[in-house]
């Protein structure tokens, strides 16, 4: 049997999932730990390198109990995937260390993603932190540390993957192979679109319905959803297209002939929002309900969470005391080390 391929990816520890989440990439790591060997990241030095605060003040810790949970919630199953707190191996930071001498300046001032972070940061150009251009080189540290095969994300990063190639690449020709150049993998879900109409579903953009919605908060945002405006009656024929209530039904609602049957009805004005939304709001919560049952197990023993990430920290600490170990062999940096 040849060895299962490595999978790297991960989050900023910024709070609990959302739809958007679950389709854009939570969907796709379900299929993958049935045939890969994956380590999960939380990013959690990632948040300091806009807004270097006390981790108390910004809620890490809770955001990633939450989001672990949520991981959980949503099926994936940690004897498949290793999840781990990127603080808690601190190789990376040395990792990092060595990889800011293998890529310029001018290549990562270039970067669209650090200027659209700055920007959303409000920090101005002179106020660039060094570590917020370093962004891409600390992700590299992320992905080459367990030496990965694959890294899937969002579109938003895929030129961080690429700048890790090239650090790699780089790495390799200097002192020798020690790491694969790893292939970035950009699910074709697209973006979920927000319960009020806008683009993207974004927790700073208040339209969102999150994994751990309770039944009733689902129906109260799926009420208030954005649909076709020109519709004031329900007798005047809607538009589906581009419609958030019906691409959520698209998505969620796994019976096709009530879909089409609401489609039809909309399309010549023979139906109700109300009716539109009730379907949709049930669709939604069966989708959740096993996530629901999911969580109530974790959220009974918390120690599990606490166990899961202990497991995860170890064994990621192992891997990536492996890989110093062959950087420093490859770099000759072996001196007087005992
Ligand atoms: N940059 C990712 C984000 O936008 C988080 C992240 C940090 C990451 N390190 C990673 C993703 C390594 C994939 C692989 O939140």
């Amino acid at each position: 049997m040849t060895p299962q391929k490595r999978i790297l990816t991960g989050d900023r520890p910024t709070g609990k999932y959302h739809l958007g989440h679950y389709v854009g990439s939570i969907a796709n790591r379900l299929r993958l730990q049935n045939d890969y060997e994956c380590y999960f990241i939380i990013a959690d030095l990632h948040t300091l390198t806009t807004k270097p605060n006390k981790a108390e003040v910004m809620g890490i810790e809770q955001n990633i109990r939450d989001m672990i949970i949520d991981q959980l919630a949503c099926g994936l199953d940690p004897d498949k995937v290793t999840f781990y707190v990127q603080s808690s191996v601190k190789e990376i930071y040395q990792i990092n260390l060595i990889f800011e001498m293998l890529v310029s300046v001018a290549r990562l001032s270039r970067l669209p993603s650090i200027k659209d972070m700055a920007r959303a940061a409000q920090i101005d150009d002179d106020q660039l932190p060094l570590g917020l251009l370093g962004y891409p080189v600390l992700q590299a540290a992320d992905i080459l540390m367990p030496r990965a095969h694959l890294v899937p994300v969002g579109k938003d990063n895929e030129a961080h993957v690429e700048i890790t190639r090239e650090i790699a690449r780089r790495f390799n020709f200097l002192y020798g192979e020690v790491f694969p150049e790893p292939d970035v993998l950009v699910p074709d879900s697209g973006t979920l679109i927000g319960t009020d109409g806008q683009a993207k579903m974004s927790k700073s953009l208040n339209n969102t319905i999150l994994l751990s919605d309770d039944a009733k908060t689902v129906e109260q945002k799926v009420r208030g959803m954005y649909t076709d405006p020109n519709r004031t009656r329900a007798d005047i024929p809607g538009k589906v297209e581009g419609n958030p209530v019906f691409i959520y039904h698209d998505m969620f609602n796994p019976d096709v002939a009530e879909v089409n049957d609401l489609k039809d009805r909309y399309r010549t004005g023979n139906v109700g929002d109300v009716e539109v939304k009730k379907k949709l709001a049930v669709a939604i919560n069966n989708f959740l309900e096993p996530m629901r049952e999911r969580r109530a197990i974790y959220e009974a023993k918390p120690n599990l969470v606490d166990e899961i990430l202990a497991a995860g920290n170890a064994k990621t600490r192992k891997i990536a005391q492996e890989t110093v170990r062959m950087m420093d062999e490859a770099m000759g940096l072996l001196y007087f080390k005992n």
